[in-house]
């Protein structure tokens, strides 16, 4: 099979986007990061000076809105409305207050109709937390990558020291596993392994050896890549 989708979901610091990009760019896909998405309207939300508890306003606003996703020189670059949100939509106040407007149904709804055009040719990997359960249940590969909560703050450590300095590991490690919970926990499309999903735990692996094992998926599970 020359075209086909893959569908990557897990928990926050599981190595989603890296992974899913590299995969991308190996088969000469396309690359979706829906967090992108959903960090983007809560960006343009926060900047609207829209408070994330006036559901009615921030579903407007989603609606009205436009987001881009661009492949770019160090990963995918996001425009909203023609401006480039790319380093914005990763900030603390925004990691802090998406999971809650991710929890709003009527924005799930919104993102996902984009989320499915952007799958509808084909050739797509997309990392989220609801693709291979809402978005893409016909995805003819569907990968949980997960890991524990430890190694996964320590990934985000080393991630953003640059930007929170004084950000401390049990610091990170409880805004995780927070955001985790609420992820799980939403109503609207909650975190959920899909029952056709192979479970990857990445705690004891390397980037290279978890991109290796799904292009392995993608020759023996369908038959290409
Ligand atoms: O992967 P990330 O950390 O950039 O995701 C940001 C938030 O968006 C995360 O708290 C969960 C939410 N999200 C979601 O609810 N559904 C998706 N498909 C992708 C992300």
């Amino acid at each position: 099979m020359d075209k086909f989708n893959i569908a990557i979901d897990g928990p926050a610091g599981a190595g989603k986007s890296t992974i899913a990009r590299l995969v991308a760019n190996t088969l000469g896909f396309v690359y979706v990061d829906t967090g992108a998405m959903y960090r983007a309207v809560t960006w343009k939300v926060l900047s609207s000076g829209i408070s994330p508890d006036h559901t009615a306003d921030v579903i407007a606003v989603t609606d009205r809105m436009d987001i881009r996703l661009a492949p770019g020189e160090n990963g995918q670059q996001v425009f909203v409305d023609g401006h480039d949100a790319t380093a914005e939509i990763r900030s603390a106040e925004v990691t802090g207050n998406v999971s809650q407007i991710a929890a709003i149904a009527d924005v799930r709804r919104i993102l996902t109709v984009k989320q499915k055009r952007l799958a509808a040719v084909k050739g797509v990997v997309m990392d989220g937390r609801d693709i291979g359960s809402h978005v893409l249940p016909d995805a003819e590969l569907k990968i949980f990558l997960t890991a524990s909560v430890r190694v996964r703050a320590e990934r985000r450590y080393n991630e953003i020291q640059d930007q929170r300095a004084s950000v401390t590991l049990e610091q990170l490690e409880s805004e995780i596993a927070a955001r985790d919970r609420m992820d799980e926990q939403r109503k609207t499309a909650p975190l959920v392994q899909a029952p056709d999903a192979v479970l990857l735990d990445t705690t004891s692996m390397t980037i290279h050896e978890v991109v290796e094992r799904i292009l392995e998926l993608c020759r023996t599970e369908v038959g290409g890549g």
